[in-house]
């Protein structure tokens, strides 16, 4: 991989991704290259390991501040809300996810940033796409607040790119299974909930039916693919909005048999709520070609690899 010297900011680092990717981006470039943001507290796996800053994104004259005195060259944008906590207050999500692209894309333009990394998500698609191995380009049209957004971003993206030269590159990153930091509020959070309860209390209630199929990836995959997507050269990237990105699929009651494998009596039962009906609007799974094609993604983990090491890894933090 060829790392050039950057300086890196992370803005939403203390979330579930922002803690695992800042955590490798340090490694591969230094700890004082990267600069962790969030509006909340360092979290605890952050502290001692790099720079940390106080910082909303909302902000815009704080941020450009903020990017100027760091000397900042990359930004990766991981504030947002998510698809079930959107629901609960679509304005407000609209706001965030909105404003924060347009702030950090704005701000690309003025100080000539090198590259901006922001991911968009499988929330894009709608009940009116194809719903198993989703083309990159298709019929597009969600119907939760939260997946209008990311569209909308994706637009921004590529309109960014195309008129103001902005190096922005996205993933369309499917539900991302962790043990390191809590999940923000969406819908696929199911697949972290049942890990942490088989080992707790050996049931679970699914607020998901035991059929509902979605595309999922473990975390160490999505970390990868990020740092991947970002070291590629930018004449291999056809795809400007955001790319398909695979891992697996998998529905319920499946994880459910995967658990039950390293813990025979786990019982899982059912009680799909409000978040089923953005599940059903969602694919079962994608199609990555262009990702595999333009920069070689391949995904590591499937449903058993990613299970083994869930469990092994949750056992003595539950
Ligand atoms: P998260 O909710 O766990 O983390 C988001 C972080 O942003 C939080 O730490 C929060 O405090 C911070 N934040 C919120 N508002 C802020 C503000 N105004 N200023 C600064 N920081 C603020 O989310 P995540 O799961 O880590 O997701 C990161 C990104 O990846 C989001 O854009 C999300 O839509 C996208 N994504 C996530 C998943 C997933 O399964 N986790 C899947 C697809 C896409
Ligand atoms: N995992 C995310 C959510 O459920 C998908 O973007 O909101």
């Amino acid at each position: 991989m060829n790392i050039v010297k950057e300086k890196i900011l992370v803005i939403g680092a203390c979330g579930q991704i922002g803690v695992e990717l800042t955590t490798e981006l340090r490694k591969l470039y230094g700890a004082n290259n990267v600069v962790a943001s969030d509006l909340r507290d360092e979290h605890e796996l952050l502290k001692g390991t790099g720079p940390y800053v106080s910082c909303d994104v909302m902000n815009k004259e704080m941020l450009h501040v903020l990017i100027i005195r760091h000397n900042i060259t990359q930004v990766y944008l991981l504030a947002a809300i998510l698809s079930a906590t959107g629901e609960k207050n679509p304005a407000l999500a609209w706001h965030i996810n909105m404003q924060s692209l347009l702030n950090v894309l704005e701000i690309a333009k003025e100080e000539k940033l090198t590259k901006i990394y922001w991911p968009s998500s499988i929330a894009v698609f709608g009940p009116n796409s194809p719903k198993q191995n989703t083309p990159q380009h298709t019929i597009i049209e969600p119907t939760t607040i939260y997946g209008i957004s990311k569209f909308a971003g994706e637009r921004w993206c590529e309109y960014y790119h195309a008129h103001y030269g902005v190096d922005v590159r996205s993933l369309r990153y499917p539900g991302l299974i962790s043990y390191k930091s809590a999940p923000g509020g969406g819908t696929t959070d199911y697949a972290i909930e049942i890990y942490i309860e088989a080992l707790r209390d050996k049931d679970y209630q699914c607020f998901l039916s035991e059929d509902t199929y979605l595309p999922m990836m473990y975390m160490p995959d999505a970390i990868r693919a990020t740092i991947e997507l970002m070291e590629a050269p930018a004449a291999n990237l056809s795809v400007r909005s955001s790319y398909n990105l695979s891992g697996m699929s998998f529905s319920p009651k499946e994880i459910g048999a995967s658990i039950s494998k390293h813990i025979p009596e786990f019982a899982l039962t059912y009680k799909p709520d409000f978040r089923q009906q953005i599940a059903d609007s969602w694919p079962g799974s994608v199609d990555d070609s262009l990702a595999q094609n333009d920069w070689q993604w391949k995904p590591q983990y499937d449903l058993d690899t990613m299970t083994a090491d869930m469990l092994k890894n949750l056992a003595d933090k539950v």
